[in-house]
């Protein structure tokens, strides 16, 4: 039963029962109808509570629903019947009431919350605007204004702020149940209050939409729901409601099909599989409730503060005592960091910072049930870490380590117990990227494995499994765009040509600039480290530039010039020579933004799928997760898997074939040309 209705004395309590997160699926739709109907009739009813079972209130629309046509009744009417009925309804909020949650909400008479509650319209996060109601009757109800920071941002709002803002009338502090029942009570004699439909908007100000609608823009690049969105409450506020309902659901229908919705309602899902794969299923973390990180350099002095935010204590060891002060400054730079920025409190910081125990005595880790390593990229300063761990730690003790390139089997081999370690990869800057790549060896066990996915959900991080080879998911997929990149180069592009190329595609950054603020020195070591094991990286032009020691922005040139204290790239004459020598026999051509776009992403395509045939990658998706959290490729195209899919994987094979014949990459692999013939790359997800 998705709704169940109860009587106590005059109030009647609704309860909406639809496991997970209360969803407007049909049924509960046509649910919620019927007891309008039904409660109207019932002459004994003279108020009714709208409240949720389980973890949440209504959290939306059903969003599995969205890729089929919609079915009656549809949830603008839904919200008109409950606005409508001849008793007040009173909406009792736990947890989270989102987008059709929230407009079910605004059907109502009343909204209570308790104080833990968030309201949001988070719709633009999937392509699309609100589409029962929301920018109609919310500026309706708390002003144009707050409306415009509410359904453009998509972020929610705390019960508290919602209370100010006029969008919840009480903060119950207790029971909900029993508190909005009072609430009921109290407003059951009362005649009932206007409909929000039938308030005016108050007037905006002079310039109030040219102004918002810069600073919509100017945030959403190219996202296109924010300002379709703004459009809405425009229309909401200068027309009646009737025309901007229609304007309202119109634009949502024509936005829900479009493919930056396709796109970020594949994201919204991989999100939600990724912390919990199937693979795993009824398999028991171990318990992790305390950690450790060897090393307080950039990487460890990050992943501590991410452990600390979780809430778990942390101890820091480094090599000797002048290393644990700086690594310890390492940390409360960070925190000093969020606190400038006004993220957090000085008190959070300083307790945050307490919880943080550094020194140089493995003795401390005897009963640490994790522990990081995050020391250099060396093989055998890894080995000698591990060796000390295995011997001093539990032997039920999660061991992992943050290598970027080392074969976790060799940093692991001969320890202790191998069935307690694995990898777990974190970006710069760890407390602030959402990726983690979990990286299992041969020996690693399911509850060990199962432990990692329990703390990156506790990190609030999007964990990936990924299998063991060069760079594993992310920083393998980088090789190839780099390379292309500087393929690119070869054949008459410029490093400008090739970033404005890939902003114009959605990305923050161009290769070029991307390796000038991050330093080329790092690739260069793993090239010479490719090398030596008898590799042959493709990287002349930036051989070159290290050879000349520069190094990015940090020694004042590397792709391109800088001017002392100034972040802004200038083509350099010194590298143009360079690409000109190395380009001297190569044929030289033309090259359009949407050409150049295409001869990085695909073979980055081409590699992915490599990378699912082998393996390395259990889901397509998984892929896509990777690129948008730690690359930063962006959401709206849904990752390169899904933006190759939306393509159509025969033109992806087809532009491959044209750049290999050219010399300008490798040929689509025998898994792309599967994937293709298959229609998705589901075919190669065994
Ligand atoms: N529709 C369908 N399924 C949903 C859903 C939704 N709106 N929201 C969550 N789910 C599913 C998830 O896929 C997941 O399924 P699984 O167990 O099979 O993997 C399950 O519910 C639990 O989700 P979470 O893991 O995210 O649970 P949390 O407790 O961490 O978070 C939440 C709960 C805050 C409600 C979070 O799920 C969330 O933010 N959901 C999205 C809400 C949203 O975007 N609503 C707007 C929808 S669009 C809309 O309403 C249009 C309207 O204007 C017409
Ligand atoms: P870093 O050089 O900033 O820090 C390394 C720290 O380890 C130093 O503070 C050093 O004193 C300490 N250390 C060295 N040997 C030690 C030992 N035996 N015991 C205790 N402490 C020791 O290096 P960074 O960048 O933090 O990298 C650390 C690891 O993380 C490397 O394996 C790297 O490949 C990996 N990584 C780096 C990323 C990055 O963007 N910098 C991203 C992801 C992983």
């Amino acid at each position: 039963m998705t709704v169940t209705i109860a009587r106590e004395g005059s109030i009647a309590v609704v309860t909406v029962d639809n496991p997970p997160v209360n969803a407007l699926s049909q049924a509960l739709r046509q649910a919620l109808v019927e007891a309008v109907v039904e409660l109207d009739a019932d002459a004994t009813v003279k108020a009714v509570v709208l409240i949720c079972a389980g973890r949440t209130f209504i959290a939306g629309a059903d969003v599995s629903e969205f890729g089929k046509p919609p079915r009656p009744p549809h949830l603008p009417d839904v919200v008109a019947a409950i606005e409508g009925a001849k008793k007040p309804w009173v909406a009792a909020i736990h947890g989270s009431a989102l987008g059709g949650g929230l407009e079910v909400a605004l059907g109502c008479a009343y909204r209570v919350a308790v104080s833990s509650a968030s309201l949001g319209l988070p719709e633009v996060k999937l392509g699309i605007i609100p589409g029962a109601g929301g920018t109609v009757r919310l500026p309706r109800l708390i002003g144009a204004a707050a409306a415009v920071d509410l359904v453009t941002g998509g972020s929610p709002v705390g019960a508290k702020r919602a209370e100010g803002l006029g969008l919840v009338d009480v903060v119950i502090d207790g029971d909900l149940r029993a508190g909005s029942m009072a609430f009921a009570e109290g407003i059951a004699e009362k005649s009932l209050p206007q409909p929000i439909s039938s308030r005016a908007v108050p007037a905006a100000e002079a310039g109030f939409w040219e102004s918002a609608e810069k600073a919509v823009a100017a945030k959403a690049k190219r996202e296109i729901a924010p300002l379709r969105a703004l459009a809405s409450i425009r229309k909401a506020c200068e027309t009646d409601f009737a025309e901007a309902m229609a304007f309202e659901r119109e634009t949502f229908l024509a936005l829900r099909g479009s493919e930056q919705a396709a796109a970020l309602r594949h994201v919204f899902f991989a999100e939600r599989a990724a912390p919990r794969p199937p693979e795993l299923a009824g398999i028991t973390p171990r318990d992790i409730r305390s950690a450790a990180v060897i090393g307080g350099g950039t990487m460890g002095a990050g992943i501590a503060a991410a452990l600390r935010d979780a809430g778990l204590p942390v101890v820091l060891i480094e090599r000797d005592a002048t290393a644990v002060e700086r690594g310890l400054a390492n940390v409360k730079a960070i925190y000093d960091g969020s606190v400038k920025r006004g993220r957090l409190t000085q008190a959070v910081a300083d307790q945050r910072m307490a919880g943080v125990a550094g020194g140089d005595d493995y003795g401390l880790l005897a009963d640490t049930d994790l522990v990081i390593e995050a020391v250099f990229e060396d093989l055998a300063v890894k080995r000698a870490v591990f060796e000390t761990l295995s011997a001093v730690c539990r032997v039920d003790a999660v061991l992992a380590t943050n290598t970027s390139y080392l074969d976790p089997g060799a940093i692991s081999d001969g320890i202790a117990h191998p069935e307690r370690f694995l990898g777990l990869h974190f970006f710069s800057p760890a407390h602030v990227m959402k990726l983690l790549e979990i990286v299992p060896t041969e020996t690693t066990a399911p509850e060990v494995l199962a432990a990692s996915f329990a703390l990156a959900r506790q990190l609030a991080k999007i964990p990936v499994r990924a299998g063991i080879c060069d760079g594993f998911i992310g920083n393998r997929i980088l090789k190839v765009t780099r390379a292309q990149a500087e393929r690119l180069l070869l054949s008459g592009a410029t490093p400008s040509a090739v970033d404005a190329a890939m902003r114009a595609f959605g990305l923050p950054m161009g290769p070029f600039e991307a390796q000038d603020l991050g330093g080329l020195d790092i690739a260069a070591f793993q090239r010479k480290a490719a090398r030596e094991r008898g590799e042959t990286p493709f990287a002349p032009v930036a051989e070159r530039l290290c050879a000349l020691q520069r190094f990015g922005q940090k020694t004042g040139g590397g792709w391109y010039d800088y001017q002392p204290g100034d972040r802004a790239p200038k083509p350099s004459e010194t590298v143009a020579a360079i690409i000109a020598e190395e380009a001297a026999d190569r044929p030289q051509r033309a090259w359009s933004e949407a050409e150049i776009a295409d001869a990085i992403l695909l073979p980055m395509v081409n590699e992915a799928t490599r990378i699912l045939a082998e393996r390395v990658a259990l889901r397509a998706a998984d892929i896509d997760l990777v690129k948008i959290h730690g690359y930063g490729f962006p959401r709206w195209r849904g990752g390169p898997m899904h933006y190759a899919e939306a393509r159509g994987l025969a033109d992806v094979v087809a532009v491959l074939d044209r750049l290999a014949a050219e010399g300008l990459a490798e040929a689509p692999s025998e898994g792309l040309r599967r994937a293709a013939a298959a229609g998705g790359f589901s075919a190669l997800e065994r």
